[in-house]
């Protein structure tokens, strides 16, 4: 028998959710709970493999081909571009994108080139080229509220879920950007060869979302 079909799950957020969905299909995922610290887990009876990855990570392996499948933000999608199928809106860890500032310092107005910390480099670049504006774009790797707060950026550009962040920390959001949602992707190469497998795991996605 072939090897069971890989998953890789994006740790954090989305995990419990998808391991929530896993288990609605009616899959014993007793080994991903009790995980301790052990990073590919067996869902036997859905004859799964489970491998639990950082979000960008996520995507490197399915465009490999060493997971067949994947679960990850449309917010990763969009930063990386990878070739792979985005099959399933998955309709959890849903956020949105968000232009934000300090409270009552307009964004948008005066002469100079704007700078805009996130961790979102092309997301935001995209954004801005779209609209015809050149920013000045700072890449920050964690807490990207801190910039405008130290005065390093005018505005930054991140994920919004509850909007918490950014009322703590004296911001409010100038704009809404694009919504974002956990997404189901598959490699092109596994949808050609396990085609049926994965189709009717799809099939037990979309009857339980
Ligand atoms: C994200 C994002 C914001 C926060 C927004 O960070 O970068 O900081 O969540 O959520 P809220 O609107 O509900 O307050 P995350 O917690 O994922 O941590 P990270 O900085 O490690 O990405």
């Amino acid at each position: 028998m072939d090897r069971p079909l890989r998953i890789a799950l994006t740790k954090g957020r989305l995990e419990k959710d998808t391991v929530g969905l896993l288990e609605k299909i009616g899959f014993d995922c007793t080994a991903v709970r009790e995980k301790g610290r052990k990073l590919i887990l067996p869902v036997p009876d859905g004859h799964l493999e489970v491998v639990l990855a950082k979000a960008n990570d996520v995507i490197t392996y399915v465009e490999h081909g060493v997971c067949d499948m994947g679960v990850v933000g449309k917010d990763t999608i969009m930063e990386m571009e990878g070739k792979f199928f985005e099959l399933v809106d998955l309709g959890f860890g849903k956020c949105r994108f968000a232009l934000a500032a300090k409270k009552g310092s307009p964004f948008y107005g005066g002469y100079n080139v704007k700078t805009v910390a996130t961790k979102y480099p092309n997301i935001t670049r995209n954004y801005f080229e779209s609209k015809g504006m050149d920013v000045e774009i700072v890449k920050i790797e964690g807490s990207v509220e801190l910039a405008p707060l130290l005065e390093l950026s005018d505005g930054i550009v991140d994920i919004v879920e509850t909007g918490t962040t950014l009322k703590e920390n004296g911001l409010e959001v100038i704009e809404d950007i694009v919504p974002v949602s956990a997404r189901l992707i598959v490699n092109m190469v596994s949808m050609k060869l396990r085609q049926k497998e994965i189709e009717n795991f799809l099939e037990l996605v979309e009857n339980n979302i």
